[in-house]
This record gives C-alpha cells, sequence and structure tokens, in this order.
C-alpha cells in the first residue's frame, strides 16, 4: 500500500508490489573499484573503438581510469582474467555481452525537472495543439525515467484530463536504466526540490520495507511506454509522427557529424511546428533548414 508522497509515511507497505526489487537511481552509479587487472593504452584504444561504433560515445583520454573501474567488474562477474580476453568476445557481431559492455559505459545521470525552464514551454505547446487527436512525443535519451515522467507530469498540469491523449516513448540504448524506469520507484531525496503539491499530486511514498522510497502514480506511468532504441542504430522503429521531441543531454557524447546525422533523421519524424528540446550545452547551428531556434535549447521542425 502506498500513501500520496506529500503525506508523511505510515505502516503501508510498497514491497508488494515489486516484491524482492530493489530500487537504485542508475545517476548514482560509483566508479570507485580498485583491482589488479592490467588495463593498457591499447585495450582503452579498444574499448573507445568498440562504444564508438555501437553507440556513437566519443571518449577522451581522461577517461581511461573511469572505464577501467566500470568494465573490470563486468570481468570479475565472468571470471575473466585479461582484457584483451574480455574485448575479443566483443569482436563476434552476435556476442550478447554487448548489452553488458555498452550498459556499463553509458553516463545516465539525470533528475526530475531538470532545465525546468523547458516544461512550461512544453505545456503551453500542448494546449495549443490539444484538438482531440493523440498527442505523441518521443524521449529519446530516458535514462532512469525521471524525464519521461516529467514530462508526463507537465502534460497532466497543461491538459488535465485532455492528458489521456498523450502518448510518451521512452527510449535508451541502456537495458538497465530502463528496467528502473520502467518501475517507477526512487530514492524520495529525487522529488525533494518538487512542491508538496506535484508531490501529493503525482507520487506515492512507500512505507514499511519500501520507506524512503517514492513511486510514480499510476496514471502518470500510463502516459509512457518504454523501449531500447539505440540512436546510432540503422533503422528505428516505426512511429507516429512526433509533436514533441526531447534529446537532451545525450548529443554531448557524440562527435559533429553523429548529432548532424541524428538530427537529420529525426526531421522527418516531427510535424511541422514540432519542438525539439536539447540539453544545456548542445545548439542546433542556423541554417540547416530543419529547425529554428524558439527559445532557450528549444527548436521548431520546420519546412524549407
Ligand atoms: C546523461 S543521460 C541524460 C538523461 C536525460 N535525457 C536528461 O537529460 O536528464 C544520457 C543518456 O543517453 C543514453 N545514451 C547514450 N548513448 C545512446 C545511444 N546511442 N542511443 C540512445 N541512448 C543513448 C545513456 O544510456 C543515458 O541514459
Amino acid at each position: 500500500m502506498l500513501t500520496p508522497a506529500a503525506t508523511t509515511h505510515n505502516s503501508a507497505r510498497l514491497s508488494s508490489l515489486h516484491p524482492g526489487s530493489s530500487p537504485s537511481s542508475a545517476s548514482s552509479r560509483t566508479e570507485g573499484d580498485a583491482g589488479s587487472i592490467p588495463f593498457s593504452k591499447a585495450d582503452f584504444d579498444r574499448v573507445c573503438k568498440h562504444i564508438y561504433q555501437r553507440a556513437g560515445i566519443h571518449l577522451h583520454a581522461g577517461k581511461q581510469s573511469m572505464v577501467y573501474n566500470r568494465l573490470v567488474r563486468r570481468l570479475r562477474t565472468c571470471g575473466i582474467g585479461s582484457f584483451s580476453d574480455y574485448l575479443a568476445q566483443l569482436d563476434h557481431a552476435s556476442s550478447s555481452e554487448w548489452e553488458h559492455f555498452t550498459n556499463a559505459l553509458t553516463t545516465n545521470l539525470t533528475s526530475f525537472f531538470r532545465e525546468p525552464h523547458h516544461f512550461p514551454v512544453l505545456g503551453e505547446h500542448l494546449k495549443k495543439l490539444a484538438a482531440g487527436r493523440p498527442l505523441h512525443i518521443w524521449c529519446t535519451a530516458a535514462s532512469t525515467g525521471e524525464e519521461p515522467y516529467t514530462i508526463a507530469i507537465s502534460a497532466m498540469e497543461a491538459l488535465g484530463r485532455d492528458a489521456a491523449s498523450v502518448r510518451i516513448i521512452a527510449s535508451d540504448i541502456d537495458t538497465t536504466v530502463l528496467r528502473t524506469a520502467e518501475a517507477g520507484e526512487y530514492p524520495e531525496q529525487a522529488i525533494d526540490s518538487l512542491s508538496p503539491d506535484l508531490m501529493r499530486k503525482y507520487f506515492l511514498r512507500g512505507a514499511g520495507g519500501r520507506a524512503g522510497f517514492v513511486k510514480v502514480r499510476p496514471e502518470v506511468r500510463q502516459l509512457v511506454s518504454f523501449r531500447q532504441v539505440n540512436l546510432l542504430a540503422p533503422t528505428w522503429p516505426k512511429f507516429e509522427p512526433f509533436d514533441a521531441l526531447f534529446c537532451r543531454n545525450v548529443m554531448i557524447y557524440f562527435d559533429k557529424p553523429t548529432q548532424a546525422r541524428i538530427l537529420e533523421r529525426f526531421a522527418p519524424l516531427m510535424r511541422t511546428g514540432a519542438l525539439l528540446f536539447t540539453g544545456h550545452s548542445e545548439h542546433i547551428p542556423p541554417g540547416g533548414g530543419l529547425f529554428s531556434l524558439r527559445g532557450k535549447t528549444v527548436y521548431e521542425r520546420i519546412v524549407k
């Protein structure tokens, strides 16, 4: 049983909803893990090549110890004693190890209402569109779910009951974070910065075995569907045309040609006038003819 998040928890239990599950936020993943398996510059270069080819993630030399700390745990779990043996597995295209390798190397930092100036813009945009048809939104690097749930909450605040027409696809390359996202359960500090009103309306507070955690209410969760999508994959699933698209704080991991290719692929998936939201340090250069600047890191899909 759960209580509204703005109220103090009592003897109610959240554990019955997710028996055995242990909610964790990937944003708090630790990096420190000393070990004695050697990791040479050549090993690091091979890791860089693999993750760039697979996920578009560009790692620079300063990331060598971070990469070591993240992968050495995986080697130990698999009982593999050298990086060259481990990396040799990845040379086989069908290796199931790719998923673990990719999940280990993504950076998943996120939060509810991160870069909050975007959400009133989204709310006004949805209000203007609300026309008795479904409204489609893609959150392309959803990480542990705080971003797509913030989108859903913003839609509910803007549209009230009409938010039932909003369909949010939340995707990420990392299957581990997607599992956390789907569960929709977070340490209660994750919503510290929200107003008591938003906490009460959109979260349930766990108690007993789940004390210290909050869960996104079902009416918010039902607006969001999760799926794995690699933005680098040659094809993406078939989607309905989008009214808004969030691609925030992931492009920074890609090089310029990759960023440009992805933006070109987003454009035909968006309705004319749809909004693209990017991260604080991700700017689309003017003159491309696909998007025009609408506000701080908000772009409108235009047609030449
Ligand atoms: C720093 S988080 C940003 C999360 C959220 N968008 C935000 O702004 O708070 C970056 C996310 O991008 C995902 N990512 C990295 N490469 C990706 C790719 N090629 N395709 C899809 N997602 C990717 C990572 O797994 C990670 O969850």
